[in-house]
């Protein structure tokens, strides 16, 4: 049975992604509500510079008054695609003391703040949808939160900025340096003209919180996760990843520790081999891979930014939250019972590449490699590369922890005979 009295949907915020979502609740208006049960209707779209010309909305729904649009009364469902802190988070908060639920594509929100949020929603017995918050229109949290609520994920490695995507895929291809494949990036589109929150990483960590939070039941934020940008790679490291078969990719890496205790949670480019499945996500696109004990690995691929493709998973979570209101139910909130730890990145282990340049002469060798033994870091292997008086020196070392190798470094960087240490990369998925 159709219910004939609309649901109504106050869209916080009109940019690419919101002008998408309003596009697509006009035009597949018909199927939404088939979808439902009741017709979804947009009641109000709250922007900040009214003026502009927003194609398909009609002018009398735009409103400058946010907040005023959430305290008229009739609305059900709050759509926040604003971004950022403020005053997003004071509106979603405004949303759930007037009894709105609330779909959210906000990352930086959510990361920083998700525990409050999900407990204003709890306590207010309403709903907080978030898929589009991480990797776009990939479909993720939900099957993390709830096709996977009966396995237990270990791991989960991802690909989750495009734009750092984009650009390391440029100089793998093409062999171009870090600046030249950013203006490509800049050029296209991809990049924003401050892309500092896309090559410093900070988007990955923000997305990586969300996802440690919802594969570990537990609570994650943004300062728990660990963050290299990629703005030091350089085509020696391509080149020297291509010797071992590899490429090199900006991973979040989210693993539960060998006693179940604690979980890391880290961001920072790494050298992968070219057989995993991540190797080959080429261009702006991302890509999760969960390992979960039962189901064993699992990869999530897609276009993980745009206007469409993230409108895409607004969406859905529209629709859900729709049908958890007409059922007069709510959704799974937040599930953090386990409590783990998030521990430093000096408890991580994994593989490192060190790129080093040390004087050519007897004994330099002896002495790199006792500094790693002193440590307590076992070698892989070592290629050395001669020229004039001068090498350079590429060490791979087996599984250690983080914190023995930057012991390790610390102490090359001490040695007469390294001149410098050009460049240190982990190594994973093997
Ligand atoms: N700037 C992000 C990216 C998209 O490049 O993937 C929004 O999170």
């Amino acid at each position: 049975m159709m219910r004939t009295r609309p649901l109504k949907v106050a869209l916080l915020g009109c940019g690419v992604v919101g002008s998408e979502v309003a596009r697509i609740m006009t035009t597949h208006a018909e199927d939404l509500a088939a979808r439902i049960g009741a017709p979804v209707e947009l009641a109000g779209v709250a922007v900040r510079r009214p003026s502009k010309v927003r194609e398909g909305i009609d002018p009398a729904l735009v409103t400058t008054d946010a907040t005023a649009l959430l305290k008229r009364g009739d609305i059900d469902v709050a759509i926040e695609v604003i971004g950022g802190i403020e005053p997003a988070r004071a509106l979603i908060h405004t949303a759930f003391e007037h009894g709105i639920s609330v779909v959210s594509a906000n990352k930086a929100l959510l990361a920083q703040d998700g525990a409050a949020l999900h407990a204003a929603a709890d306590a207010a017995g309403l709903d907080l949808y978030y898929e589009a918050a991480v990797a776009g229109a990939i479909p993720l949290v939900r099957p993390m939160r709830e096709s996977l609520a009966g396995d237990k994920i270990n791991r989960v490695m991802g690909i989750v900025n495009g734009t750092t995507n984009f650009i390391l895929d440029k100089m793998d291809s093409t062999g171009a340096g870090y600046q030249e494949a950013l203006d490509e990036a800049t050029a296209l589109g991809y990049a924003e003209a401050d892309p500092t929150a896309d090559v410093e990483g900070y988007d990955a960590a923000a997305k990586a919180a969300i996802l440690a939070g919802i594969a570990f039941h537990t609570r994650a934020r943004l300062d728990d996760v660990y963050r290299e940008g990629m703005t030091e790679v350089s085509a020696a490291d391509f080149a020297s990843a291509k010797r071992m078969g590899c490429t090199i990719k900006l991973l979040a890496i989210l693993e539960r520790a060998a006693d179940g205790q604690s979980v890391t949670a880290r961001v920072h480019p790494a050298m992968i081999p070219l057989s995993h499945p991540l190797a080959s996500v080429r261009e702006a696109y991302n890509a999760v891979f969960v390992e979960a004990e039962a189901a064993g690995r699992l990869m999530f691929y897609g276009p993980g930014a745009g206007g469409a493709p993230t409108a895409s998973a607004v969406l859905g979570d529209l629709v859900a939250v729709c049908r958890n209101k007409l059922a007069e139910a709510t959704g799974p909130g937040e599930s953090a019972y386990t409590q783990l730890p998030v521990s430093t990145m000096g408890d991580v282990v994994t593989r490192y590449h060190i790129s080093l340049d040390v004087a050519d002469k007897p004994g330099v060798l002896a002495q790199v490699a006792t500094t790693f033994a002193e440590h307590g870091v076992s070698i892989d292997t070592v290629r050395q590369q001669g020229k004039d008086g001068e090498a350079s020196l590429v060490v791979v070392t087996h599984r250690a922890h983080d914190a023995a190798l930057s012991g390790t470094v610390e102490a090359l960087r001490k040695l007469d005979t390294v001149r410098g240490v050009a460049s240190i990369m982990r190594v994973e998925g093997e």
